[in-house]
């Protein structure tokens, strides 16, 4: 069913950052990304959920090669991605595009939509004038925006208009992945499906694949076809959604999904409610880094982080489970 070789296949993938912590005190390391692993195959959507500060948008930021892991590998069409520098860098960069939350910040106001569309073409590409104007009318017509838009400049436009920009943006070079980080987040709710749904369209007319990130299950159950949920810079578990979504078996997933009104409501799962804060990844708890707000927790959790095992079809990092 499937190519034999993953899109992108990430192991073992950290990022830590160094970070002061005012006058006088030693830095600390922020384990931001700390061995995740996983496949993205062609024309799928991975979606990467988790509370804010778990290091959704630092995966996205590794996977998008803007920086260099600190550790692990991370290989895009089998091709090793992490160690490539220069011109091999460059040519993998076009085949990861991004698309941000806040479609106004990610457009450059001074820039009409024209210019905008056609920049990756005019540096990536050595397409004539007339060429580079057709892919951009065309691609604009696929995100449901008129040519006379192109003369106009970001301002004028509204968020779910803007937001269609930028995904026009990033299908531009025909990328083979593209990383959404909370697209739909800053939108109106009724705005929301819609963009959705021109993500869903776009895939399956260019093939594309996506690494689709929200906060929201919502959205999640709507677009993805695998799920990875992070908890502090890990993933606490990963797999197909009919079966996370039907039946999750990671404590935290499941309190997750009991603090999403539209999924709690189904009785299809048990009721875990969150208690306490996450906590700092400054100084993340030893053993299992949920442990102080699982509800299952015991002493081995106290102590022995959990590696991710099979169990049920998926990957799941929890003793208890
Ligand atoms: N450049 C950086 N330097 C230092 N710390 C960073 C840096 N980038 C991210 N962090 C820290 O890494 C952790 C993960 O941040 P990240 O932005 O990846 O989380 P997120 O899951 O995207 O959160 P949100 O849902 O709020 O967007 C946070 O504790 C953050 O403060
Ligand atoms: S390992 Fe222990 S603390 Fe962590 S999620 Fe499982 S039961 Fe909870
Ligand atoms: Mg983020």
């Amino acid at each position: 069913m499937f190519d034999s070789q993953p899109l992108l296949h990430a192991q073992q993938l950290s990022r830590h950052y160094r970070v002061g912590q005012g006058w006088l005190k030693p830095k600390a390391t922020v384990k931001a990304l700390d061995g995740v692993s996983f496949k993205l195959w062609p024309q799928r959507t991975l979606a990467v959920v988790g509370e804010s500060g778990c290091g959704k948008s630092t995966l996205a930021r590794q996977l998008t090669l803007i920086e260099a892991p600190s550790a692990g590998a991370l290989h895009l069409g089998g091709v090793d991605a992490a160690g490539a520098k220069g011109g091999s860098l460059a040519a993998l960069r076009q085949q990861v595009q991004m698309v941000f939350q806040n479609p106004f910040a990610s457009l450059n106001p001074r820039a009409s939509i024209g210019a905008t569309l056609e920049e990756a073409l005019l540096i990536n590409t050595s397409l004539s004038r007339a060429e580079r104007t057709e892919r951009v009318e065309a691609l604009l017509a696929k995100v449901g925006l008129r040519s006379e838009h192109l003369r106009r400049y970001p301002h004028m436009f509204s968020g779910g208009q803007r937001q269609r920009i930028a995904i026009a943006r990033a299908m531009m070079l025909n990328p083979r992945v593209v990383v959404a980080d909370e697209p739909v987040s800053a939108l109106d709710v009724s705005i929301q499906a819609q963009i959705l749904n021109l993500f869903m369209d776009l895939q399956d007319e260019f093939k594309t694949a996506y690494v689709f990130i929200s906060h929201n299950l919502s959205v999640v159950e709507h677009v993805a076809d695998d799920v990875l949920v992070m908890y502090l810079g890990r993933a606490v578990e990963q797999g197909p959604k009919q079966s996370i979504f039907a039946r999750p078996l990671h404590p935290y997933t499941q309190a997750l999904m009991s603090a999403t009104p539209a999924l709690a409501a189904s009785d299809r799962r048990t009721r875990i409610h969150l208690k306490g804060e996450l906590p700092s990844p400054l100084s993340p708890p030893p053993g299992c880094a949920f442990h102080q707000r699982c509800p299952l927790a015991r002493e081995r959790c106290r102590q022995e982080a959990p590696l991710p095992r099979p169990l049920d079809g998926r990957l799941v990092a929890c003793h208890e489970a």
